[in-house]
């Protein structure tokens, strides 16, 4: 158990065996987790999430984009509202945190409140946000992009998975299967939005330290490159003649290598997604498509990197025709000074060593940002590791993140 000062007790072992419970559905080898958005494991663990926070007394709504909402409701329900959690979907190889301990910490931390017997002046949600993490349909945050205004909720209706399944239908399949759950009007303003989220990387665990306060995000851009050729017989067909989308596939990945060349060590260029098409080892490929994630802390590195993807792109073809296809686009974001300072100031009041640092990861807390002052509470991953089935925070770790947050929440709902 966590103590807290003013009565409110977060439980270890009740958090801890809520995140075992969550990390079943969608188990795979080695500890890890693959629970794409909108799968039945996705719906499965929304349920669960539920048969946990109604007996609670939390009221639960779904928007549009099936972000789903758990009211705690304040003494003064007109004014707005704290808004607190993280998403449900993982990579598809994940790990047993990234994402579901934001949620999950929020229902432990709102918990203890009630428990205590404490009421807040202002309401508090709890939300699950819809694809953070775009491994099934790209790109990530869609429901806090939608939530926010930062675009319009059908933008991707027609984007599809491997399989082919588009995410207009199987949002709309999550909606019907919740049918049973209020329907509430997509976005609002937020009094200040918190959302816990394991760190991903090494720096906590290294320094000792138990809580990272953040104060910002840096900015990333998506894109999606399209190389076009045409098939031909990989024993008949002479080079000279080929139009070989793999050839000029490789040529641009090695030109953008160059162009993101950074003697600093700060930018962050990654394609993790290759396609083949028609993947077929005696075929010379007519399509070859790779993703790619740009990532910088400063707005103008990024911009003039990113604007120069396409140009890049299209000087490296020798005998293909590429697209570039920009897909997501996020600036730096920065984090409120009082939304810092309450975190601080918590882990402080709990015994817990915070330090302030910056998010490489991109999280749906930078989309509230232009809404209302938002922050972000990291706690230690053990080695750095995320985005692996390896991920792993302590039991300890998980609930003192929870009761930090519990006390935000206090203090934010009370002011
Ligand atoms: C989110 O998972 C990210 O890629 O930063
Ligand atoms: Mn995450
Ligand atoms: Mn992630
Ligand atoms: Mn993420």
């Amino acid at each position: 158990m966590t103590q807290e000062p003013v009565g409110m007790q977060v439980s270890e072992q009740r958090h801890w065996d809520r995140l075992m419970q969550m990390a079943r559905l969608g188990a795979i080898p080695g500890d890890g987790v693959n629970r794409a958005a909108l799968t039945d494991l996705d719906h499965q663990a929304r349920r669960l999430l539920l048969s946990w926070a109604l007996p609670l007394g939390l009221a639960p709504s779904v928007d549009a984009l099936g972000n789903l909402f758990l009211r705690h409701e304040g003494t003064d329900p007109s004014l707005p509202a704290i808004l607190t959690g993280s998403h449900m979907d993982s990579q598809p190889k994940g790990g047993r945190f990234d994402g579901i301990w934001g949620v999950l910490a929020a229902l432990e931390a709102v918990q203890a409140i009630r428990e205590a017997g404490l009421t807040t002046k202002r309401s508090i949600e709890i939300v699950a946000w819809t694809n953070e993490e775009g491994g099934r349909f790209a790109p990530g945050c869609m429901g806090s992009m939608a939530f926010s205004g930062f675009r319009p909720p059908e933008t991707w209706d027609e984007v599809q998975d491997r399989d082919g399944m588009r995410f207009g239908e199987e949002l709309a399949r999550l909606l019907a299967a919740e049918a049973d759950i209020p329907r509430r009007p997509l976005g609002f303003t937020p009094f200040a939005y918190v959302e816990p989220h394991i760190e991903q990387g090494p720096l906590l665990e290294a320094e000792g330290l138990d809580i990272g306060v953040v104060t910002g995000i840096q900015g990333s851009r998506w894109f999606v490159v399209e190389i076009a050729g045409k098939t031909d017989h990989a024993g008949t067909a002479p080079l000279s003649l080929r139009q070989d989308a793999v050839q000029d596939m490789v040529r641009a990945i090695a030109a953008l290598n160059a162009l993101t060349a950074d003697p600093e060590d700060v930018l962050r260029f990654t394609v993790g997604r290759v396609e083949v098409f028609p993947n077929s080892s005696n075929t010379v490929a007519d399509l070859a498509r790779f993703s790619i994630d740009l990532r910088h802390p400063d707005a103008a590195v990024l911009t003039a990197r990113g604007d120069a993807v396409a140009a890049t792109v299209e000087a490296a073809m020798t005998k293909c025709r590429a697209t570039v296809t920009e897909t997501f686009h996020a600036l730096p974001a920065r984090f409120d000074p009082m939304v810092q300072d309450a975190i601080e100031a918590a882990s402080r009041e709990l015994g817990l060593k915070p330090k302030r640092m910056p998010s490489g990861a991109f999280h749906d807390a930078q989309f509230l940002v232009p809404l209302c002052p938002t922050g972000m509470i990291f706690i230690p991953s053990r080695g750095g590791i995320s985005h692996h089935p390896a991920e792993y925070s302590s039991p300890a770790q998980v609930a003192q993140g929870a009761a930090v947050l519990a006390r935000v929440l206090r203090r934010l709902a009370d002011s």
